[in-house]
């Protein structure tokens, strides 16, 4: 049954972690809320769009790279994997690779667990050989993979530079989570988005169009019904751009006048221009990205890069213990 605007106004309350979570970030000088609440089901629809977007330049590039080098990835990896989605959403990456890589499981993780469940019950009649499981679960934090997961050839698939949203601190405690969860026959396919020109960011994440501005408002929706929080989306307006020195794309939520925000068990005031940052968007030099896979336990096989040398899709093996 796909996702109704039901379904999403009956979602549940967050729990008492999430809203502690939720309101530290809030109450924070700095205020914040992470990511990973960009990706309500509605959310997860707007990234979709912002996947199609001329200016959204990550996607359809590492699509072109793996179907350029769709027999290499493949020879590289082998077949037989349990291939492991992380943020899997609409499960169209993955999809692709299956007439490649023959994965003998598939298993689509994300924080939208309607929408990665609604996802799965769709491929799973389009590819019924493949043994598909969807689970609807946080991975940024721990990774508690449950029984019904295979152990064998555990393969990792992390497309889209999501790693990026992390800080390379963070990155690397991510990296040798993974590791840890993986045999020594484990591997890692990994997207990571390359340092360009900032003009070229700029526009990827601050598009004409206002998808990417619908977007990072839409958070403020999702935490209000997470937290009962009073967000009015037309008082903030979305902020996206390259800060070259920290190597990063910043996104932020500026109020655009001042105002005051209740949540069940606090409140807050914002001035007019004080920023909420909601992302940041690593981009690494292709060696320093290799450094980091070698940091976490796994050494590349193979880099594939674009042309331009834009983005840079990435095999790695689990270095044995
Ligand atoms: N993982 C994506 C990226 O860093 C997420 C993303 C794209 C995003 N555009 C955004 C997040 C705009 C917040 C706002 O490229």
């Amino acid at each position: 049954m796909p996702t109704s605007r039901l379904t999403e106004a009956r979602q549940r309350l967050a729990t008492p972690a999430v809203a502690a979570e939720l309101a530290a970030g809030l109450a924070a000088r700095e205020a914040f809320i992470s990511p990973k609440y960009l990706y309500d089901a509605l959310g997860s629809r707007l990234f979709e769009a912002i996947c199609e977007l001329p200016e959204y330049y990550p996607t359809r590039t590492e699509a072109a790279i793996v179907a350029r080098y769709s027999a290499e990835i493949a020879r590289a990896v082998g077949p037989g994997a349990t291939l492991i989605d992380l943020g899997a959403g609409n499960c169209a990456k993955a999809a692709a690779l299956f007439p490649l890589l023959h994965p003998a499981q598939y298993v689509a993780i994300d924080i939208a667990a309607d929408f990665v469940r609604d996802a799965i019950a769709r491929l799973q009649q389009r590819f019924p050989h493949i043994e598909m499981t969807a689970l609807g679960l946080d991975f940024s934090s721990k990774l508690d993979l449950p029984d019904v997961v295979r152990t064998e050839k555990r393969l990792f698939f992390y497309p889209g530079s999501s790693i990026g949203n992390f800080t390379p601190d963070e990155a690397r405690a991510f990296l040798q989570r993974l590791r840890a969860a993986c045999d020594d026959d484990g591997g890692l396919l990994i997207g990571i988005d390359l340092v360009k020109d900032a003009a070229t960011l700029d526009a990827a994440y601050d598009d004409d169009l206002g998808i990417t501005a619908a977007f990072n408002l839409n958070i403020l929706r999702h935490v209000n019904r997470l937290i009962g929080a009073d967000f009015d989306v037309l008082q903030w307006e979305h902020r996206g751009f390259y800060n070259e020195g920290e190597s990063r794309v910043e996104m932020h939520l500026e109020a655009m006048e001042d105002l005051s925000v209740s949540w069940h068990g606090g409140a807050r005031d914002f001035s007019a221009g004080q920023r909420i940052h909601t992302e940041n968007s690593y981009k690494y030099r292709q060696s320093l990205a290799v450094g980091l896979l070698e940091q976490s336990g796994f050494a590349a096989t193979h880099v594939w890069t674009d042309p331009d040398n834009w983005f840079a899709f990435i095999h790695a093996r689990a270095v044995p213990r």
